[in-house]
């Protein structure tokens, strides 16, 4: 969003800011103050709606948004005790996601930004992601080495100060929460199919199918389009095969990759904290092994709760505060970017 800014914002003091977010299948709106204190976060799912599809329709989500949109910024605003009016700022996820979706939650945080008169913001979905984590802690001390683990990206980032990251890797094909979906849709679960499957390997065992861990010993990047195949193929060959025990090797697989991938980048970063964001970073196993595996390596995992994890919009606002702050208000004339990048230092 940097290129489309203008000057810089003087924060008030705790000052609250209103994060909307409706890039995929959530209608999210949060309120925030101070950056980190959140006031409110409620989430509409649209979940449902996508189900019986088996993954999100585009068309549906966004005309979802527009139902669910005003109630939940009202929602949101009963629950932070605050009306529009005594708001410091309203902020929208601006991209990456669904076009139709992006622009109901730009379209109404610039309402109510003219309405109100304070300023809006753009902002960018993955950097919303990073900065969920401050909400539960916000002296987390950079550099940190981000595991962001969605349905859309996987990718590894170093935060090296506020608004600073270097993108170490990412996957050259499905992203891990993709994976997780298809692998879940093939074995019969209901979409989501990450939290599907989350529950189901609860009750498998995790060494019962030797999975391939797809580019383990290979930098930084991800692929897990093999790994899926691998799945089918396995279920193909051997459909009597317990599917607890393909959930949770799958699973396993997923989390071997995810760990030793970011406890190798904090190495390099030489960041003494890890720290997870993304809706697969509301897996179970990969929580409980990340623990463990960070402190067998020296270094804290820091893991947001698992609401924080899966899309809302208080990471909106987190993330908005800070952006604010180093390059002001977004203009009117910002738009909504289905494929924007989370800005580099590279
Ligand atoms: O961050 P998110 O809410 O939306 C995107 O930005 O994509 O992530 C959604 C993804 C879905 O693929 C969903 O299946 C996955 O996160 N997910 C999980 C779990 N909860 C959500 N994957 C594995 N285990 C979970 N508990
Ligand atoms: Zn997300």
């Amino acid at each position: 969003m940097s290129a489309q800014t203008s000057t810089q914002w003087t924060a008030p003091e705790g000052g609250a800011i209103l994060g909307i977010e409706t890039s995929c299948d959530e209608t999210a709106v949060g309120v925030v103050r101070g950056g980190s204190l959140m006031c409110a976060s409620v989430v509409a799912s649209q979940a449902d709606l996508h189900a019986r599809f088996g993954g999100v329709v585009p068309e549906i989500a966004s005309r979802a948004h527009l139902e669910l949109v005003n109630p939940t910024i009202a929602h949101a605003l009963v629950e932070a005790g605050i009306e529009l009016g005594d708001l410091a700022a309203v902020a929208a996820c601006a991209g990456p996601g669904l076009a139709g979706s992006l622009l109901v939650g730009v379209c109404a945080a610039k309402a109510i930004a003219l309405a109100a008169g304070i300023p809006y913001v753009g902002v960018n979905h993955l950097e919303g992601h990073l900065y969920a984590a401050f909400l539960e802690e916000p002296e987390l001390e950079p550099p940190l080495a981000f595991l962001l683990v969605s349905g859309g990206h996987t990718m590894i980032v170093v935060m090296e100060g506020h608004g600073r990251y270097r993108v170490l890797g990412q996957t050259v094909d499905d992203a891990a929460g993709e994976a997780f979906d298809k692998v879940a849709r093939f074995i019969g679960l209901g979409y989501p199919g990450g939290p599907e499957i989350d529950r189901l390997a609860a009750q498998g065992d995790p060494e019962a199918i030797a999975f391939p861990r797809p580019m383990l010993d290979e930098g930084y990047d991800f692929s897990f389009s093999g790994l899926k195949t691998a799945v089918v193929t396995y279920v193909r060959r051997e459909p009597d095969a317990d599917m607890v025990n393909v959930a949770a090797s799958f699973q396993d697989a997923v989390v071997d990759v995810c760990i030793t991938k970011l406890l190798r980048a904090a190495a390099e970063a030489e960041a003494k904290t890890v720290v997870i964001g993304g809706g697969v970073a509301a897996n179970s196993r990969l929580r409980t092994r990340l623990l463990d595996a960070a402190e067998a390596d020296g270094r804290r995992a820091f893991l947001p709760s698992p609401s924080l994890c899966t899309d809302n919009g208080a990471m909106i606002a987190a993330a908005a505060w800070w952006r604010l702050a180093s390059d002001g208000p977004t203009p009117m004339s910002g738009g909504a970017y289905p494929g924007l990048r989370l800005p580099t230092i590279d």
